[in-house]
């Protein structure tokens, strides 16, 4: 290991020099099979042909040009993107690099809207405890997690964090008078895999069309098909029995399965509410993440593709549910959290020994976040290492 980067992660004692499918492959090439995808950004796996050949493609033909004027190769992505999000009542589009800046955009979409609808002090951002929006200064005071806060205040005003699936809190919550927007993973990614219970987003739908409190949904981690539907919050019903839709979706890790990119899209309510001069990004709407993401979109938004990944899903989690010192395992799609009777990390370690990448949540929660390309041999080979580890242990 080296000392040149700053002190930011714990890293385990690996570097890698090249990846094919679900493998990655150290410098000394040692393989190994990969079960976290990068935290849900390879969506494909890794050297995937079409994706390298769209990359290599638009990088002959332009690396980037600024956002004054619009290529080809983005309004393509932007098109397909708004269609892939249609289901969950998305009409409009911004592009821009990260997860993180995704959901500043959203913020400032939210508060926009209610400051010209509603005038002064109808800014909060409701958000849930155990959620987690990023590492700037906003998406921190967002995040309802402690222990990121620490040491980094004071953070932008106006977030109101409440614990997740109780009813009344939300109620309480969310005053028309105070709220903008509820914002929230649908199903908590950094936490250990944390889902929303049906009642709970159908309750937070009906307050927040009752109220004209925007519905903001973080799809970072569980949205680009990972649970088995473009969205995940789309397998929610809101109480005519008919798919949530949503005022504001973010997107980012997946969306171009490795170059970085991430959206804010809109809903019909929101959708005018910027203006030239409101918002910007300067790698926002790179041709080579657009080219990329394209072939992210048509392969991954078709009804085989998602039913793949269910019953993908389904066999990691069956057979996971059959491991031995295995306390719970939980999810929906290929988004599996797995709770142990040890700590994760250094079970992080001695997978990574046995040649398998796992992600953890901490404690005592491990995460599964495979490519959708894992094949069912791969499955198996990575649940006999678990097994292994477990009995072990
Ligand atoms: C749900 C969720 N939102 C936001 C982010 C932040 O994304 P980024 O690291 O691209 O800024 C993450 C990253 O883990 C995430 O999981």
């Amino acid at each position: 290991m080296n000392n040149m980067f700053m002190n930011t992660y714990n890293r385990l004692p690996v570097t890698f020099a090249k990846g094919e499918g679900a493998y990655l492959y150290d410098v000394n090439g040692k393989k190994y099979l990969d079960f976290g995808s990068g935290i849900a950004v390879n969506l494909l796996g890794h050297n995937y042909p079409p994706l390298v050949k769209a990359v290599q493609e638009q990088a002959q033909k332009f690396f980037h040009v600024c956002n004054y004027y619009q290529t080809d190769v983005t309004l393509a992505f932007a098109e397909k993107l708004i269609e892939a999000c249609a289901p969950g009542g998305m009409k409009k589009v911004f592009l821009g690099n990260s997860g993180a800046e995704a959901n500043e955009g959203a913020c400032k979409i939210a508060r926009k809207y209610s400051l010209k609808k509603y005038g002064e002090g109808r800014h909060t951002i409701v958000t849930l405890k155990g959620s987690f929006h990023g590492r700037t200064i906003t998406t921190l005071a967002a995040t309802g997690q402690d222990k990121f806060h620490k040491d980094f205040g004071p953070f932008t005003e106006g977030f109101l964090h409440i614990p997740g699936g109780d009813i009344n809190e939300l109620d309480k919550a969310l005053d028309p008078k105070k709220v903008a927007g509820l914002f929230m993973e649908a199903i908590q990614g950094e936490s250990g895999i944390v889902p929303q219970s049906q009642e709970y987003l159908e309750a937070a739908a009906k307050l927040c069309a009752e109220r004209d409190i925007l519905l903001m949904f973080d799809e970072i981690q569980c949205g680009m098909g990972r649970t088995g539907t473009f969205l995940a919050f789309e397998q929610y019903k809101d109480a005519g029995g008919n798919p949530i839709k949503a005022d504001i979706v973010t997107l980012a890790k997946g969306l171009c399965g490795g170059i970085p990119a991430g959206a804010v899209l809109a809903g019909e309510k929101v959708s005018e509410v910027l203006v030239p001069g409101d918002h910007g990004s300067t790698f926002g709407a790179n041709p080579i993440a657009a080219a990329a993401g394209l072939v992210i979109l048509d392969t991954v938004n078709k009804p085989d593709f998602f039913n793949n990944i269910k019953l993908k899903g389904e066999k990691l989690i069956t057979e996971i549910k059959a491991l031995p010192k295995v306390k719970e395992a939980r999810g929906k799609g290929l988004m599996i959290g797995i709770d142990i009777e040890r700590e994760s990390w250094p079970f992080l370690q001695t997978a990574l020994e046995k040649g398998l990448l796992l992600l953890s949540s901490g404690g005592n929660t491990l995460r599964l976040l495979p490519s959708y390309i894992i094949t069912d041999k791969e499955i198996e080979q990575g649940i006999g290492i678990i097994k292994d580890l477990l009995n072990a242990g």
